[in-house]
């Protein structure tokens, strides 16, 4: 639909901001629950494609925040015996879950090729985010 469009639009917006502004955020996307199925969907995202466009709940840092509902920050992706890795330039992650009306609907995702890079203030933030993000759903 139209509203959907526009939807994605402004998801693929925050996405080009976010990577465009913050030297650090190397690959930013959104993805979402696909129904009521345990799994994600990506969304709109910027940076190199991936071939994970549909992750199980569980699996990868994505997949556990889908069952945590918690933030996953990940200093150093070596370290994680669970994470699917995109691109071998990657260094780091972050991942924060949106909710709608205290559901896990979905979550932002992202990579950085800095190692180490993510602070308390990118949580605040990026909570921020999904917040109004939450909002425009
Ligand atoms: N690294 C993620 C997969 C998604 S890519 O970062 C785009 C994970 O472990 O869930």
């Amino acid at each position: 639909s139209d509203t959907k469009k526009t939807v994605n639009e402004r998801l693929l917006n925050i996405c080009k901001l976010l990577e465009t502004h913050i030297n650090y955020y190397n690959w930013v996307g959104f993805y979402f629950r696909n129904g009521h199925k345990e799994e994600l969907l990506l969304g709109p995202y910027v940076g190199e494609p991936t071939d994970h466009t549909i992750i199980p709940f569980g699996k990868g840092i994505c997949g556990q925040v889908a069952v945590s509902n918690k933030n996953f920050v990940v200093p150093d992706v070596s370290a994680q015996d669970n994470y699917i890795a995109c691109s071998i330039t990657v260094k780091a992650e972050i991942v924060v879950p949106i909710f709608v009306n205290g559901k896990n609907i979905g979550q932002i995702d992202i990579d950085s090729n800095t190692p180490d890079p993510f602070t308390e203030a990118d949580e605040r933030f990026l909570e921020f985010v999904c917040a109004k993000v939450s909002e425009l759903l």
